[in-house]
C-alpha cells in the first residue's frame, strides 16, 4: 500500500483487497470523500443501513494518516481530561469519556462480525512524571481521570526503563493494526455492495436542484443526496481553515536487544512535546514503537532532525538492536481541543458532513466520526453530536469558494520559462534535496533527484496561495497554513487544496 511520503510505515506491509469493479453511476444516496479509518468506516455503517454509496479517495486507501498511526486505542486522550473538563466542563468531558467508549465497541463489533484479523489487544495505560512539576500536573489528571469514570491507581513500577517519581495506570485501552483493520472494512464495506473509486479528487460541491453535485478532477459529475468529508479538512477554501492547525508526528520502530523490554501497555511520558510508545506484533515477534517530537506542519526547519531526537530519546531508555522502519505523519488539532463531527457549518441544507480535528487521537475519533456521520445521515440524530458540532464554536462568516480563483494565479505563473543559468543558487542544492530558490525576484521550489534531475514547481499553495516548505525527511513540499502537502513533482498528496502544485518548464543550458 501507498502513503502520503517516502519513510515507509509499518503499516504498509499490507496488502488491500482488490476493489470490485463497478459501472459508473449518476446519483447515489451518500458520496464519502477519503478512505481511512473515518470514510470507511462511515460507509460501512451506511452500506449496512442499505444506503448506496461510493467513497472517492484521492490517492489509494489508507494513504493519508491511517497508514502512519501509532494505532493507540484510548479512552486517556492527548488532551488531558484536567484540560477538558476546565474548558468544557465536567459533564461534557464525561460525555467525551462516553464517546470513546462507542468507538471502541464499533471497532470491536466491526472486528466481530466481519472476523477482522486486525491483532487487537487490549491493555492497560501508563502515564508517568519524571520531576516535581510534572508529578502535580500527574495528580491532577488522575483526579480528573476519576471525576470523568476512568478507573486509575497510583504504581510503583512503569513498563519502561526511564526514572520516575510518580506513575498512573488506568485500563481499558487496546491496540490494534490499523491496515489490517482497514482492509477488513474494505472487504466488509465491498461485500455488501459498496463502491470505492480511488485516485478520485472531489474539486468542488455544489447544491441544485435538491441534490449535491459533485465534481471531481477526471470531470466526472455525480449527484448524491449526502456528501462526508472524511479528509481532515475539508476540500476547498473554506471555514473550518481557520478551526484546525496541521500537526506531524514522528515514529520510529525498533528491535530491542531483549524483546522483554517492549511494553505491553500504552505508554505515555510527560515531557513537551510528549512521547508515547507501544508494542507492536510481527510474526510473533515484538518491536518497540515509539513517537513524539511533534511540531506544527511546516514549522521546523530540519525535519531530519526530529527522527534524530528521537532515536537518541529511544537509545537512552533502550539497548537496541536495530530500527526497522521510521515515518512521520499529519493530524489536526481543532481549535478548542475536541472533534468536529456532524453538519457542515453554514450550510443549512444539512446535506454535507464533516469529522475533523482529532488531535493525536484519530483511531478513537476517527472510528467516532464515521459512526456519528452515518447515524446522522440514516437517523437525522445521534449520540454525542450537540459536543462535537462543528458550529459550536459560534456564527462563522460566509467564505465564497476562493478555489477558481486560486487555480488562475497558478495558470499564470506557469506560463513563464525558466532557464538554468539564470538560478544562482541551483549549484547548493544538492541530490536528494529540495528548495524554494529565487529566480529574477520570483520564488521557485525546486528539487534534484539521486539521479540528478531536476523538478520544478511553483510553491505557491493551490489551497489559498500561502508558500510551501520542503519537508526534508518525507520528501514532500508543506503548506505551513492549512496543511496541504505536495509530492517533489507537484502532485497532490494532502488537501485541504485539490489541485496539484504548478510545474514549471526548466529551459537547460545551451
Ligand atoms: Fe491553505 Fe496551503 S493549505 S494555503
Amino acid at each position: 500500500m501507498q502513503r502520503d511520503g517516502i519513510n515507509k510505515s509499518i503499516w504498509q506491509e499490507t496488502t488491500f483487497p482488490e476493489l470490485p469493479k463497478s459501472p459508473d453511476r449518476e446519483h447515489v444516496e451518500v458520496i464519502v470523500v477519503g478512505a481511512g479509518i473515518t470514510g470507511l468506516t462511515a460507509a460501512l455503517k451506511l452500506r449496512e443501513a442499505g444506503k448506496s454509496c461510493v467513497v472517492m479517495e484521492a490517492n489509494t486507501v489508507g494513504f493519508g494518516t491511517t497508514g502512519g498511526t501509532s494505532a493507540h486505542i484510548n479512552t486517556v486522550l492527548d488532551t488531558p481530561y484536567t484540560a477538558i473538563i476546565e474548558q468544557h466542563g465536567l459533564e461534557a468531558a464525561r460525555t467525551v469519556v462516553e464517546s470513546t467508549r462507542k468507538a471502541i465497541s464499533v471497532i470491536k463489533e466491526n472486528k466481530e462480525c466481519y472476523k477482522i484479523e486486525c491483532d487487537f489487544a487490549p491493555c492497560s495505560g501508563v502515564m508517568y512524571a519524571q520531576n516535581e512539576e510534572e508529578k502535580q500536573m500527574l495528580i491532577a489528571i488522575k483526579d480528573a481521570l476519576a471525576k470523568v469514570g476512568i478507573p486509575c491507581s497510583e504504581v510503583d513500577s512503569i513498563p519502561v526503563p526511564a526514572s520516575f517519581v510518580y506513575a498512573i495506570e488506568f485500563e481499558e485501552q487496546a491496540r490494534f493494526h490499523p491496515t489490517k483493520y482497514l482492509a477488513g472494512l474494505v472487504s466488509a464495506y465491498t461485500g455488501i455492495g459498496g463502491i470505492i473509486r480511488e485516485r478520485t479528487v472531489v474539486q468542488h460541491v455544489e447544491k441544485k436542484n435538491d441534490v449535491l453535485q459533485v465534481k471531481t478532477d477526471n470531470g466526472h459529475v455525480l449527484s448524491a443526496d449526502f456528501v462526508l468529508y472524511a479528509t481532515h479538512t475539508p476540500p476547498g477554501v473554506q471555514v473550518m481553515n481557520f478551526r484546525l492547525a496541521p500537526y506531524r508526528s514522528y515514529l520510529q520502530v525498533w528491535e530491542l536487544e531483549r524483546e522483554i523490554d517492549c511494553p505491553e501497555a500504552l505508554v505515555y511520558d510527560m515531557q513537551e512535546p510528549f512521547h508515547y510508545s507501544r508494542t507492536v506484533k510481527q510474526e510473533s515477534k515484538s518491536y518497540l514503537l515509539v513517537g513524539g517530537q511533534d511540531h506544527k506542519t511546516a514549522h521546523h526547519d530540519n525535519e531530519t532532525n526530529n527522527f534524530r531526537q528521537l532515536e537518541a530519546y529511544i537509545r537512552s531508555l533502550y539497548v537496541v538492536n536495530k530500527k526497522t522502519y521510521e515515518w512521520s505523519s499529519q493530524y489536526y488539532e481543532s481549535q478548542d481541543k475536541l472533534p468536529f463531527i456532524g453538519y457542515y457549518p453554514g450550510k443549512r441544507h444539512h446535506r454535507e458532513l464533516l469529522s475533523t480535528g482529532y488531535g493525536g487521537n484519530g483511531i478513537i475519533f476517527g472510528t467516532l466520526g464515521g459512526f456519528m456521520m452515518a447515524e446522522l445521515v440514516v437517523h437525522g440524530k445521534t449520540d454525542f453530536q450537540d459536543i462535537y458540532s462543528p458550529g459550536r464554536l459560534g456564527p462563522f462568516s460566509a467564505i465564497g469558494d476562493l478555489l477558481v480563483e486560486n487555480l488562475d494565479v497558478a495558470k499564470h505563473f506557469v506560463k513563464d520559462r525558466f532557464f538554468l543559468e539564470e538560478i544562482d543558487e541551483l549549484a547548493t542544492l544538492s541530490r536528494g534535496e529540495g528548495k524554494i530558490l529565487n529566480y529574477k525576484g520570483k520564488r521557485i521550489g525546486l528539487f534534484k533527484d539521486e539521479r540528478g534531475e531536476l523538478f520544478a514547481v511553483d510553491p505557491v499553495c493551490r489551497h489559498a496561495a500561502c508558500i510551501v516548505k520542503w519537508n526534508n525527511t518525507e520528501r514532500s513540499w508543506d503548506c505551513p497554513c492549512h496543511g496541504a502537502r505536495y509530492a517533489p513533482d507537484g502532485r497532490l498528496l494532502n488537501g485541504p487544496s485539490v489541485a496539484p502544485l504548478s510545474q514549471l518548464l526548466l529551459t537547460p543550458p545551451k
